[in-house]
């Protein structure tokens, strides 16, 4: 999963012995991130090992995916889009009107895999596309998803993530649908853009659902 390479700032990690290299990454992730998305990081990375006990998913890979989803808001919204050039990535006026929520998923993974040794595409998918999710989203992605969303929504949908917390228990595309909803209402309702990627996932999960309620 994790590959001990030049350029993961000399870090052996061996995930299967001890809970060591975690703690190195959250001590590496300490010293490049904000002290607010470090914490909100250790909210996720917990929530995320809660998670993947219920849905008998790895909880060690889950939590690494959690600490490290935001490692790509250590750059500047310049850097984000000069990176982004350097992948041909096209600078659409979505992405300039918010360039770290727009890029710092996908950049943060590049990071994660460059910088962090982070090899597994699992991990990466799901650093990739935990901010508006996508039209493919395994368990893992989603699981990640939902447990960034319950930490970063503004507190006033609180009621409303209480209820995606508890849905996720019981359906997990239910509470990724409730949680694209809670985005669009809350973009719609403060004035925002909304990003097509966000409508594109959301439709996707709304479509599957509806496809297996009607068999
Ligand atoms: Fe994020």
């Amino acid at each position: 999963m994790l590959k001990n390479t030049a350029n993961n700032v000399g870090y052996l990690y061996s995930l299967r012995e001890n809970n060591m290299p975690i703690l190195q990454l959250e001590k590496k992730l300490k010293e490049i991130l904000s002290p607010e998305v470090f914490e909100h990081s250790i909210k996720v990375k917990d929530y995320c090992y809660d998670l993947a006990q219920h849905y008998k998913c790895d909880p060690e890979k889950l939590s690494i995916a959690g600490l490290v989803h935001d490692c790509g808001k250590i750059y500047s919204s310049d850097e984000l889009i000069s990176k982004a050039e350097d992948f041909d990535i096209s600078i659409t006026e979505m992405i300039l009107s918010s360039p770290v929520n727009t890029l710092h998923g996908v950049m943060g993974a590049n990071y994660a895999r460059e910088k962090l040794g982070i090899d597994d595409n699992e991990i990466l998918t799901a650093i990739k596309y935990h901010t508006y999710g996508s039209e493919d989203m395994n368990i893992f992605t989603k699981l990640l998803f939902i447990a960034n969303k319950v930490f970063s929504i503004d507190k006033k949908y609180s009621d409303q993530i209480e209820e995606v917390k508890k849905t996720v228990l019981k359906d997990i595309n239910q509470a990724v649908l409730m949680t694209f909803d809670i985005m669009l209402k809350s973009y719609i309702l403060e004035g925002k853009l909304i990003n097509p990627q966000l409508v594109t996932s959301r439709n996707k999960i709304l479509m599957s659902l509806k496809n297996i309620n009607k068999i």
